[in-house]
């Protein structure tokens, strides 16, 4: 086992990530170190956002990673890994999870977890990666606005041990780091492409300030979303250049 060798519980943190940031920069952690708590007070999640979930509830994680055989310009790979981690985790307990490129977890349209990745890189490697994660499990009641959440309590009526969630998390995201640093990276790419969530459905985007109406087709290796438009033309998106509407 890589990811779950060490595991480091705290009661409470300011936010796992900075957490593991700061031991990583004291401590030799060995790769696959977790990171994980029962509360945060300040989590973070993408674009600057804030995490919150209630005590105990969720779980809320940071991993260390090593992943020297991914190169700086492969690093999306690191997102394709987790996400598709997670969505095993999950169907455990349900069907059809799905991602929200770049790397939300969806289960129809609402977000059951998030994944917030923050690379190290040193010239042309990626000198370690800590990779946070926040997935909904046993709460019920979100802050307004919070637009879409859901948790796996919610989905399926049942109350779930925190615990036995973490392992059998940490177990399907162990098999899918493996299959990315000895397996077949195509048939990773591959599994991402299948999971995303509107893939090849007609939908309605914003980009510049304009909607337009297009399919999603595939994902760069880069990470850029591609997509159709009704008169056939591809246009490539990074995260923050397009809105997904509705
Ligand atoms: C998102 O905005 O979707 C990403 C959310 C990531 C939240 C997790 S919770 C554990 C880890 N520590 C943090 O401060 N953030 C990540």
């Amino acid at each position: 086992m890589i990811i779950g060798s060490n595991l480091f519980y705290y009661k409470s943190v300011l936010s796992t990530n900075s957490l593991a940031s700061g031991l990583l920069r004291k401590n030799e952690l060995p790769e696959g170190s977790v990171i994980y708590t029962d509360f945060q007070s300040a989590g973070k999640g993408q674009q600057g956002n804030k995490w919150e979930s209630e005590v105990g509830k969720n779980l809320l994680l940071s991993i260390i990673l090593f992943p020297s055989s991914v190169s700086p310009e492969q690093q999306f790979l690191l997102t394709i890994t987790l996400s598709l981690g997670i969505c095993d985790f999950l169907e455990r307990y349900l069907c059809g999870s799905k991602i929200k490129w770049p790397n939300d977890i969806y289960v129809k349209s609402d977000k059951i977890a998030g994944i917030l990745i923050e690379n190290s890189i040193l010239e042309d490697t990626i000198e370690n990666s800590i990779a946070g994660i926040g997935l909904n499990i046993n709460q019920e009641k979100f802050p307004a606005d919070i637009p879409n959440p859901v948790s796996l309590k919610m989905l399926t009526g049942t109350e779930y041990n925190t615990g036995s969630c973490i392992k059998e998390l940490l177990t399907s995201l162990d098999e899918r780091y493996k299959q990315l640093l000895y397996g077949d990276r195509n048939k990773l790419h591959g599994e991402y492409i299948n999971r995303l969530y509107r893939f090849n459905e007609f939908q309605i985007y914003r980009s510049d300030n304009r909607e337009f109406e297009g399919k999603i087709i595939d994902v760069s290796s880069s990470g850029l979303l591609v997509i159709q438009g009704k008169n056939g033309e591809t246009r490539k998106f990074s995260f923050r250049e397009i809105d997904f509407l509705l």
